[in-house]
């Protein structure tokens, strides 16, 4: 079992092993001290690992609830929230009680907004089950829910109070679900490390996945600490993500966010190559990284059609729009932009 800890505002570790039940058991004895807890999963999760994670609280001598939706970008919202909220107070929760998110990144985002928001804010603790949230969405504390306006419009930065990774997860998940993971890690290696980037180049991911995950890991939390509240730094890690968001948005959620990501990385690092921001290398070995993992970088639609999207980004800041680029691979920054300076990067 790997340990990483996490020096955000709120202190804590995220726990990486292969299966729920070896070592976590012990843990979760000697850091969770409450009384109740809600499990919130989706359907499927629910019929994979619910049972394993409820038998081992129920085993330590929690009182086990549940909540249970079907988890898509259409049921992450505020009135999947109510109902939370709901089964909490008829379940008399305390603030000394704990809410377990069980699933993927809709399973975290809506549980962990529920947890940091009921009664100002209950124990959360996450037991991501796909790579992309496992990578990616349990750690930094973003927690969202998506509006008719736009995608995690809605929410709060609150970190955790710890996060319990079993790989053995990884097993179940479907190919489309894990190339969306495989987005959010290559995205973690064009920012930060060219060493990852190569090591996705050259080697098999099976081989490698649990040093994969604890180094994106890492590398998301040192950025985090730094920027916790997502003013400046932090921002590096929207790379490809406006434009990602305005893809998923304009296709309905068709298209996930993980396929979103890749298209939105390709595409941002042909403009700034276009605008002589970034060599041609860097975006040939991008495209071709992408490709490995069944990623597509193709445009989905004339980029003109995004630009309302763009617009309503929440990196919008009245008139200005702050933009991940990378000059190379590993090295990521954040340029300010004018909103129409930055419409002449992408369509001029
Ligand atoms: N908070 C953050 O920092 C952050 C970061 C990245 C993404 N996100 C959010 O995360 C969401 C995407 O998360 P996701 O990609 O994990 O999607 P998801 O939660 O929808 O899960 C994808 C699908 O996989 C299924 N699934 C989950 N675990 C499984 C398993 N082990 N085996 C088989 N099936 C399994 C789910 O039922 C679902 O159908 C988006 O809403 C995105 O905005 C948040
Ligand atoms: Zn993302």
């Amino acid at each position: 079992m790997q340990t990483v800890n996490i020096n955000t505002s709120k202190k804590y570790n995220v726990y990486i092993d292969k299966s729920f039940d070896e070592n976590f058991p012990n843990i979760i004895k000697e850091t969770v001290f409450s009384k109740k807890i809600l499990i919130v999963s989706d359907n499927t999760v629910k019929e994979l690992y619910f049972d394993k994670v409820k038998s081992i609280f129920e085993g330590l001598g929690f009182e086990v609830f549940d909540f249970v939706f079907s988890s898509n970008e259409e049921q992450k919202t505020l009135s999947t929230i109510e109902k939370i909220y709901r089964t909490l107070f008829e379940n008399n929760f305390t603030k000394g009680d704990t809410i377990v998110a069980l699933g993927g990144g809709i399973v975290s985002d809506t549980a962990g907004f529920a947890g940091a928001t009921f009664l100002r804010g209950i124990n959360c603790i996450y037991f991501p089950t796909t790579l992309l949230s496992m990578v990616d969405a349990c750690v930094g504390g973003k927690t969202a829910v998506n509006t008719y306006f736009g995608k995690n419009q809605i929410g709060v930065i609150r970190q955790p109070d710890a996060v319990f990774i079993a790989t053995d997860t990884l097993s179940t998940l479907e190919n489309r679900e894990f190339s969306c993971g495989m987005a959010e890690i290559i995205k973690t290696a064009m920012i930060k490390s060219e060493s990852l980037f190569e090591l996705l180049e050259t080697k098999d991911f099976e081989d490698i996945k649990e040093d994969v995950i604890s180094q994106c890991i890492k590398i998301k939390a040192s950025v985090v600490e730094e920027d916790e509240f997502d003013t400046s730094k932090r921002l590096i890690l929207n790379f490809g993500h406006t434009i990602a968001h305005a893809i998923e948005k304009k296709s309905d959620y068709e298209i996930k966010h993980g396929e979103a990501v890749a298209i939105g990385m390709s595409l941002i690092t042909k403009r700034a190559v276009k605008n002589g921001l970034c060599d041609e290398d860097t975006l040939i070995r991008l495209n071709m990284l992408l490709h490995k993992y069944s990623l597509s970088c193709g445009a989905v639609c004339p980029v003109t059609e995004l630009l309302p999207y763009i617009k309503r980004d929440k990196k919008n800041y009245l008139d200005n729009i702050k933009i991940a680029l990378c000059e190379k691979i590993g090295q990521g920054y954040v340029k300010d932009f004018s909103y129409n300076d930055f419409v002449s990067f992408l369509t001029e």
